[in-house]
């Protein structure tokens, strides 16, 4: 059995542990929350044998192997580096720190550990998403052109909506990019296989006055009661970005935290010199297939239909919906996999999304924020990946 400890169980915590169970050889040991009382009453609710309120415990728990951390962004830079520094492998929420001066840190203490580190960027683990890269990496598709695609939810839509997100000092300076832009970046990134080298963004804070519950934190989506406060709203409610890669594709994509009627819409599509390819969040089990001579096709999620490497994670037949909880079960299953392998990040390279490329979104939405202040095209700083020893001795071979 691996042994995990969890820290912080608001709205995606949960939903950790229970992807983590599906795996069969992981056990959530451990709990910390924001205060003991607390940390208990969740624990009871999850079936999680020990509870903390000081995440520090947790750490010192030398049973617990691997730390999940899902507190707000403003803790990430800290409990992940003390999670290193404790031994721990780690599986941290996005964004992987609030700054890319914290999360360059964090590549760096991983490295010098050697532990297995990852970021959520659960968009990955969809079979589909996977038949899109594989498909594309393939030349199915011809030569990558255009990326386009949007992000868009409806939960601040009103002035009453109101999460820890809203404020800099707990979210980070950005919130609608930070927060799903980077997931559809890293996606855009990931299928193409191109780097986003020039962006160029316009940022809108359209709910500029929001009504905050004083009496207790509201977790993510969740509604709350009681008196409210006003206060000013420094992040942004939407972002629209026009996008160049560095292997010669241009693009554009729309995140937005007030679309109505939108709840979790990630949509992306690639067009290449011979085909397109979409996929959309809200028929997660579907891949459009466009041709310019052909009639356009739809791809189930069939695992008789798929390549192999999008089979990693397709269990169940055509026909028997999978979703978000089954894509975020696939990303673990590739961590663990790794984990459980005793494989190492300096030895090994890792099929799952690491520290690196948590700093890579971070630096982006930086170059984004620059780019609206400036009101012109920003170079996104390209960082160098790190080489596992096995991926240079191929090289060199
Ligand atoms: N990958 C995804 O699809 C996805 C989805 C949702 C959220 N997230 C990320 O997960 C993180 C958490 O988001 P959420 O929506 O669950 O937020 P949330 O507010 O619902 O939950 C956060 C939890 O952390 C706890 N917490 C706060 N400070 C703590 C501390 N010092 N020690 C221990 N626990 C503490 C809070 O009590 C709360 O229970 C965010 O960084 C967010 O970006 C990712």
């Amino acid at each position: 059995m691996i042994r995990v400890g969890l820290i912080g169980a608001g709205f995606v915590g949960p939903a950790h542990v229970e992807a983590l169970r599906r795996l069969g050889y992981v056990e959530v040991l451990a709990l910390a929350e924001s205060d003991a009382r607390r940390a208990r009453e969740k624990a009871d609710q999850m079936g999680i044998p020990e509870a903390c309120g000081d995440y520090r415990r947790l750490l010192a728990n030398p049973r617990v192997t691997v730390v999940h951390n899902a507190t707000p962004n403003r803790m990430h830079f800290e409990i992940n580096l003390h999670a290193l520094r404790a031994g721990k492998h780690v599986v941290s929420e996005k964004p992987l720190a609030v700054t890319s001066d914290e999360a360059r840190r964090l590549v760096e203490e991983a490295r010098a550990t050697g532990l297995v580190n990852a970021v959520n960027f659960n968009y990955r683990g969809y079979p589909l998403v996977r038949q899109m890269r594989a498909m594309i990496a393939r030349g199915d598709i011809g030569q990558v052109r255009l990326v386009h695609g949007s992000y868009l939810q409806d939960w601040m839509t009103y002035a009453t909506d109101y999460s820890w997100r809203v404020l800099p000092e707990q979210g980070g300076p950005s919130r609608a990019l930070a927060d799903i832009g980077s997931h559809w970046c890293d996606l855009a990134q990931w299928v193409t296989g191109q780097r986003i080298s020039r962006v160029m963004g316009r940022l809108a804070t359209v709910v500029p006055i929001r009504f905050r519950p004083v009496e207790r934190e509201v977790e993510a989506f969740a509604a709350a009661e009681g008196p409210r406060e006003a206060v000013e709203v420094r992040t942004e409610d939407y972002a629209s970005v026009l996008i160049d890669l560095d292997g010669g594709a241009t693009g554009s994509f729309v995140v937005s935290q007030v679309s109505p009627g939108r709840k979790n819409r990630l949509w992306i599509e690639v067009d290449g010199s011979e085909g397109s390819l979409a996929w959309d969040q809200d028929y997660p089990d579907e891949l459009w297939y466009g041709q310019r001579g052909r009639p356009n096709q739809v791809l189930p999620r069939d695992p008789a239909l798929l390549d192999v490497e999008s089979l990693v994670g397709s269990y169940l037949p055509a026909g028997h919906p999978e979703g978000w909880s089954d894509a975020l079960r696939n990303l673990f299953a590739e961590i663990y996999g790794f984990i459980r392998a005793g494989k190492s990040p300096l030895h090994d390279m890792p099929t799952y999304p690491t520290f690196y490329d948590g700093l890579v979104q971070i630096t982006l939405v930086e170059a984004i924020l620059e780019s609206h202040r400036l009101q012109q095209w920003v170079d996104v700083p390209q960082l160098p990946a790190p080489q596992p020893a096995a991926a240079m001795a191929m090289a060199r071979r």
